[in-house]
């Protein structure tokens, strides 16, 4: 028996040590920690079961019968972040290079369907070469079945990868089919054909960086949401990011113990918005003065920033807020913003969380860049995810609301709970000068009639004339109401009709 102890027990550290010290070293002067010091910092410490830890690849092609290392190549299992439950891989970049075999994609697929069962979310940790090249169409295998199941716990469990090294091929579509993409800056890179093969089809030098690192996803393509300086500021964001979501769409997002009052009025708020409707202010620090103290953990802050989206407290309760920017391009809304925001809002509403939208929005931006590109299939996105949302939604007008975009920003036509503006809001169908343009082109007395349409609707009142608005409140009290009417917006209940799923335009 003893005999059997001591060989489990080197198999096991040679799981511990993966690809043995020089290969850990190599990863550490990259500026990365490897698979088990990463995972030792996501989650509470010795809250770490791992599954798993014997298993070895089946290959015997191309001298790979005499290499083989217990774990082969990742490191799966669960743990708790704040004490609650998560279901964890992170990719052993000093085995093979962190490639994928099959037996290491059933390692993932396994902890996956845990996950599934149980209720718990899904952590991906992606530091890897990509297929196990050894292992041919095997290792595409098992990639495909991991697309599968991201594709099935999608709305289930939250899904979040973390790009810690290159992640480069098919392997971009598993990050890609989740719900949230963090990467480290400077060490890690996605893209689907590398440098290599793009100068060889087009011609066209780029370095990896410019090509797909984190700057790049982060600004340019919205594949990600976060670049984060080094391997521990993007754990601890991981933790902190958790702490706002439920564990399935079975539950409700965690409670937190808040200090900020229920009923503090932030006399800030009645004076932020400027007197002249054409000058900008910044809706992030309107946000700020309403939620819970430092709750606001904005989700791609970079990309779009023309609309503000992030997850936030009001009385310890997770919301999700969506709010335009005044801030950039008046904050219209366009092909970017309005598709980032309709991922965000869709899942709010996978799981359960209620939704808090802040309006001010001159419409959408024109031009034919906008037009061409897609505008109007990409604003139908935010229509249809606004539309198709049966969580609590809560919008709250600041200032300009106009034309479709007035429509689309949450508004009470699209079932909104609980719709009011501030005495600032404007809501008509455009600005007062273009209306007045269209409506009395070769009329003599143009101020006069601008004048007469700004007193008509640039003001809440024509809206709330015909409840299109539930109130008009002092901006001041904007807390106060919203965690009042999420309160009173606990017990509801709402269903869509059935369908297999709806057809959207995607
Ligand atoms: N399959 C099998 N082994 C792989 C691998 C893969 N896809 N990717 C890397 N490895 C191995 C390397 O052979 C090397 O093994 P060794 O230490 O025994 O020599 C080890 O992993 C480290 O790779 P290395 O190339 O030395 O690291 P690097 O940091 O210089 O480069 C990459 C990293 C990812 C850029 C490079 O390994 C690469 O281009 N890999 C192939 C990517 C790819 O085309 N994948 C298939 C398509 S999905």
């Amino acid at each position: 028996v003893s005999r059997h102890y001591s060989s489990i027990a080197s198999k096991r550290q040679e799981a511990y040590e993966g690809g043995g010290e020089v290969k850990r070293k190599a990863q550490h002067d990259k500026g990365k920690l490897t698979a088990r010091e990463r995972l030792d910092l996501l989650l509470d410490t010795g809250s770490f079961r791992e599954y798993d830890a014997f298993v070895e690849h089946e290959c015997t092609d191309f001298g790979m019968d005499s290499k083989k290392i217990a774990g082969d190549g990742i490191v799966t299992g669960h743990g708790t972040i704040h004490g609650r439950r998560v279901f964890v891989y992170s990719q052993d970049f000093t085995v093979f290079g962190g490639s994928l075999s099959r037996t290491n994609a059933n390692k993932i697929l396994k902890v996956m369907d845990q996950a599934m069962l149980v209720g718990a979310p899904i952590i991906g940790l992606q530091d890897s070469g990509g297929a196990r090249i050894q292992e041919g169409v095997n290792s595409l295998a098992g990639y495909a079945d991991i697309f599968q199941k991201n594709v099935l716990a999608s709305g289930v469990v939250p899904q979040l990868s973390l790009i810690m090294g290159p992640c480069a091929g098919g392997a971009v579509y598993s990050p890609a089919l989740t719900d949230f993409v963090f990467m480290v800056k400077d060490t890690s890179h996605m893209f689907v054909t590398g440098p290599d093969v793009v100068k060889a089809v087009t011609n066209e030098k780029v370095t990896q960086e410019v090509l797909g690192g984190a700057k790049t996803h982060t600004v340019k393509s919205g594949v990600a949401q976060h670049a984060f300086a080094n391997d521990m500021e993007a754990l601890q964001r991981v933790r902190d990011l958790m702490d706002y979501l439920p564990l399935s769409n079975r539950e409700q997002p965690p409670k937190r113990p808040y200090e900020d009052p229920i009923d503090r009025q932030d006399e800030a708020l009645d004076a932020i918005v400027p007197s002249n409707s054409s000058m900008a202010y910044d809706m992030r620090e309107v946000i700020q003065r309403v939620v819970d103290r430092h709750s606001f953990y904005e989700i791609g802050p970079e990309f779009a920033p023309n609309i503000l989206v992030g997850f936030s407290r009001l009385a310890g309760e997770t919301v999700g807020i969506v709010a335009n920017q005044p801030l950039t391009s008046s904050g219209a809304l366009d092909m970017d913003a309005s598709v980032k925001a309709a991922r965000f809002i869709r899942f709010c509403d996978a799981f359960n969380i209620p939704l808090v939208s802040f309006v001010d929005v001159p419409g959408f931006l024109p031009g034919t860049a906008q037009e061409h590109g897609g505008i109007i299939r990409h604003g139908a996105k935010l229509l249809y995810a606004y539309c198709e949302a049966t969580v609590p939604k809560l919008t709250v007008i600041t200032r300009k609301a106009y034309g479709g975009a007035y429509i689309v920003m949450s508004s009470k036509h699209l079932r909104g709970d609980y719709n009011v503006a501030w005495p600032t809001a404007e809501i008509a169908v455009m600005g007062a000068s273009g209306a007045v343009e269209i409506i009395f082109r070769n009329k003599p007395g143009k101020d006069a009639l601008e004048a007469e349409y700004k007193e008509k609707f640039t003001t809440p009142l024509a809206a709330a004339r015909q409840g299109y608005l539930d109130d008009i409140i002092e901006p001041r009290t904007t807390r106060a109401r919203l965690i009042e009417q999420l309160d009173l917006l606990k017990t509801k209940s709402m269903q869509n009709p059935w369908k297999k799923h709806g057809t959207g335009p995607l």
